[in-house]
């Protein structure tokens, strides 16, 4: 852990000679009970990072395809307790940047490398269905960088680090406390994406007033562009969607009560409803979250699948698990109660059962699409913390 800790990049200090590519190091409960971490301690993290992503499966619709036992080792199986992330502009530094990490553990007693995976960027910033990632994140109080929508008040700190006061007024503390101190959650889920699925959905469902490219906005809340139905809720606006100014202005209640623009079941109304009326208070289910792609492209126009395993490793950061992205994955994706929905599930990434619909709000009567697939199979993932750099270094001096 010692030379571990030398390779992990600051971030305050992004600009030091490690930071053209950026190396995270976090530990899983079973990494961190490997470490020798004393049970007093390993017994103040949170009860879910302590169970394990895999434990938690029927909370987290990971039934059936998604289940555990489908999941491709070592993923879920308790033998992952390091897992180090390095994120860089090409393929060299990235190179460069594993070949350090590989020759600070490599020769390490007790450590073996078990699983890799890589990912990338893809052409404007699109995830594998073709729509814009990356548009929408919450702002931290403090923090100094703005959030991507200016309507949205920033959060305190301690809704994303562990040992500073929260929405809610409480800290996320550990024992000893310098252990948690400047951490957090990472989940990361490696959900793979059945793109031919969507594609011929989309064409087998379009009709003349809802058109394959309107009825995969629907789907979203967004146009592939970006361009949110908020703002152009019948045509799409390429240019507002690369528009990082104005592509999130926006908010729901006042404008769209009924989810005639964007429908309450669309996937980013479900994952930040923002001010729609809903059961809860949204601000306390937010998150910070990346997705990079997997898997090679499927060509555009294709509409049969090729059998290529493609998707996106999904990554949440946040103070808590329960709250947080336990909350939105259980109650906002994979239930529709909370704005008055039913059963309905997220169209895109719910863990969807045969027989079940998305419905489409509209005047005079609601739209309803029968027989919704499931687009999005968890193919594995863990719960992990990612502790400060100086917890890190301490956490070193533990294995001796
Ligand atoms: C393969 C699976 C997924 C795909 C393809 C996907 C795709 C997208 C896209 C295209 C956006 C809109 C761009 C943006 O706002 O940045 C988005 C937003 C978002 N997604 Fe996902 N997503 C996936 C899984 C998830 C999961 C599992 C969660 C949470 C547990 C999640 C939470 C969110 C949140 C919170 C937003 C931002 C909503 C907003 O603030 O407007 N996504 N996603």
């Amino acid at each position: 852990m010692q030379k571990v800790a030398s390779v992990a990049t600051s971030a305050a200090n992004p600009s030091s000679a490690l930071a053209d590519t950026w190396v995270s190091v976090a530990l899983t409960f079973q990494g961190l009970k490997a470490l020798g971490v004393p049970d007093r301690s390993l017994e103040s993290f949170s009860w879910e990072f302590r169970q394990g992503m895999a434990a938690r499966a029927k909370e987290l619709g990971d039934v059936g395809d998604s289940s555990p036992e489908n999941w491709e080792k070592p993923l879920g199986t308790g033998d992952v307790h390091v897992v180090v992330v390095a994120v860089s502009i090409d393929a060299q530094h990235l190179e460069a940047a594993l070949t350090r990490a590989r020759t600070t553990y490599e020769g390490m007693k007790g450590v073996v490398a078990i699983w890799r995976q890589d990912c990338h960027a893809l052409p404007d910033e699109k995830e594998p269905f073709g729509f814009r990632d990356g548009i929408s994140h919450p702002a931290i109080e403090g923090s100094g960088i703005p959030g991507s929508n200016p309507k949205e008040q920033p959060l305190k700190a301690g809704e994303f680090v562990l040992g500073y006061p929260d929405e809610l007024g409480g800290i996320q503390k550990t024992e000893p406390e310098w252990l948690g101190r400047n951490g957090t959650y990472i989940v990361f889920r490696k959900l793979h994406q059945r793109v031919a699925d969507f594609r011929k959905y989309l064409k087998a469902n379009a009709t003349s007033d809802l058109d394959e490219e309107l009825l995969a906005a629907k789907m979203m809340g967004r146009w592939r562009s970006g361009a949110p139905l908020a703002l152009c809720p019948l045509h799409d606006n390429p240019e507002l969607g690369a528009d990082r100014r104005r592509n999130n202005d926006f908010l729901f209640e006042q404008d769209d009560p009924k989810g005639l623009k964007t429908p309450g079941g669309s996937h980013i109304r479900r994952t930040n409803p923002r001010d729609a009326s809903i059961a809860g208070v949204a601000k306390i289910h937010r998150m910070i979250r990346r997705g990079t792609a997997y898997g090679p492209l499927l060509p555009e126009g294709v509409l049969d699948d090729d059998g290529a395993d493609r998707g996106l490793i999904f990554a949440f950061v946040g103070a808590n698990l329960g709250r947080q992205f336990e909350f939105v994955q259980s109650q906002w994706i994979n239930d529709g109660v909370f704005f008055g929905a039913n059963t309905d599930k997220d169209p895109i990434v719910g863990a969807i059962q045969p027989g079940e619909s998305f419905t489409v709000p509209r005047r005079p009567v609601r739209k309803r699409l029968q027989g919704l697939p499931r687009f999005v199979v968890t193919r594995g993932g863990e719960y992990c913390f990612m502790p400060g750099i100086r917890a890190l270094r301490q956490l070193a001096g533990l294995e001796t």
